[in-house]
């Protein structure tokens, strides 16, 4: 294991994701927060990744769990590190992943570790102070953590008693997200608000480790306001939209062509459309499939299980139409990953859409995954009522 990439809110999809795009025996899950890959950090083009939120180069793994050993190897880590840094203050910065110490503890050794390196190395470090066991993106950011002087450990705990430390090396540009989310002239509370993150997610599940290209075709055929599409332009794809409702085929162009005029050197091919997907004909057939489905009715407060199970037959039936409808047009091994709805009836229980069960008489091979089970590729907050579950399938 040479890299390590700390997972993001929902695990299982961050893991998935590395999956798709490094292959299976290139990850090894470490523990429920983070996972190891087998290349090195620089290979891993983590602004791709929308499932973990921060990456590092391991830097010791040790057989032991007791904090006075592990704290004896930040010392010798950080004193190798410092050795190979630029003139300077150092910035240290320390983040736990299921340890079993407190935010004083932890303090108290950082401050324990910046005398070991100023007696060792002579060099002035600055202890990034933090009441929490973890430091979060804007502090690593903001303290200058991954800059030319700055150091963050990562000390992660795992399942069978070891330790691993790992150097971040980059962290999630929060800002960069927000301005695609948020920065975006044309919103619609309406259609949803997809994460940019979970429409990265969306599309590197259909991705898988085909590099991109721009003679490469994505086909978002419920593209709202072209979020997923955004994401696909980012990593080099040419782009194809469609939509039922013509405004919203406005609001993607809209959005798109400020993308490109935001990001130096961005080109796309762009095709937008107007269409019904469950009847639609696209031309040229795509090379791949991502996109979030129609979700059905949005819902303030829990509804009757009656209800529930009307909407999941509605929004059942038109995407089975759609998936009859897509299937003639695609070349077969074409991938999609679509977002559909679950539906939370109780918390972390879901009623699931009849479809998933029928993908293979649908014509569609369900994509596994080594190290998720297919009902963990869900995405949703504790009180949200309709969940997104994630269909990775290839067409047969
Ligand atoms: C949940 S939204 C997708 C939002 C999108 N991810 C975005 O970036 O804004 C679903 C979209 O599907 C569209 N839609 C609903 N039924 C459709 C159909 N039969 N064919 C095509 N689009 C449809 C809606 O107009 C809506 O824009």
């Amino acid at each position: 294991m040479q890299s390590i990439v700390i997972l993001g809110r929902q695990p299982a999809l961050g893991l998935a994701e590395l999956e798709s795009l490094y292959g299976h025996a290139s990850v090894v899950p470490v523990s429920e927060h983070a996972a190891g890959l087998t290349l090195p950090a620089s290979e891993v083009d983590f602004t791709r990744l929308g499932g973990s939120t921060r990456l590092g180069t391991v830097v010791a793994t040790l057989q032991s769990k007791l904090w006075k050993d592990v704290e004896k190897q930040l010392a010798k880590s950080i004193v190798e590190i410092a050795g190979t840094l630029p003139e300077g203050k150092l910035q240290l910065g320390l983040s736990t992943f299921g340890i079993p110490i407190t935010p004083a503890k932890l303090n108290a050794s950082g401050l324990t570790l910046k005398k070991i390196v100023r007696s060792k190395t002579d060099r002035s470090v600055r202890l990034t102070p933090n009441p929490e066991l973890e430091l979060n993106t804007a502090q690593v950011l903001h303290n200058h953590l991954t800059g030319q002087t700055g150091i963050e450990l990562l000390i992660i705990a795992t399942p069978d008693g070891n330790t691993i430390i790992a150097r971040t090396t980059m962290v999630q540009d929060i800002e960069n997200y927000t301005l695609r989310d948020r920065g975006r002239p044309k919103r619609d509370a309406r259609v949803g608000m997809l994460p940019p993150k979970l429409a990265q997610i969306i599309l590197n599940l259909a991705a898988g480790q085909t590099p991109a290209a721009a003679d490469r075709i994505i086909l978002d055929p419920f593209c709202g306001t072209g979020v997923v599409l955004q994401e696909a332009m980012l990593v080099g794809l040419s782009v194809y939209g469609t939509d039922l409702e013509p405004r919203m085929i406005d609001f993607t162009r809209t959005n798109l062509d400020w993308l490109i005029e935001q990001t130096e050197g961005l080109e796309s091919e762009i095709l937008l459309e107007p269409g019904d997907a469950t009847t639609h004909q696209w031309n040229p057939a795509p090379d791949l499939v991502a996109g979030e489905t129609y979700l059905g009715r949005a819902f303030t407060e829990k509804p009757s299980p009656e209800v529930v199970a009307q909407t999941s037959t509605e929004v059942n039936l038109i995407l089975k139409k759609f998936l009859k409808n897509i299937h003639s047009q695609l070349k077969p091994g074409t991938p999609l990953c679509l977002a559909v709805p679950a539906w939370q009836t109780s918390p972390d229980r879901f009623k699931h859409l009849p479809l998933i069960d029928q993908l293979s008489e649908l014509g569609y091979n369900r994509t596994r995954f080594e190290h998720v089970r297919d009902e963990q590729l869900l995405y949703y907050r504790e009180d949200q009522i309709v969940a997104r579950e994630l269909i990775v399938v290839t067409r047969k």
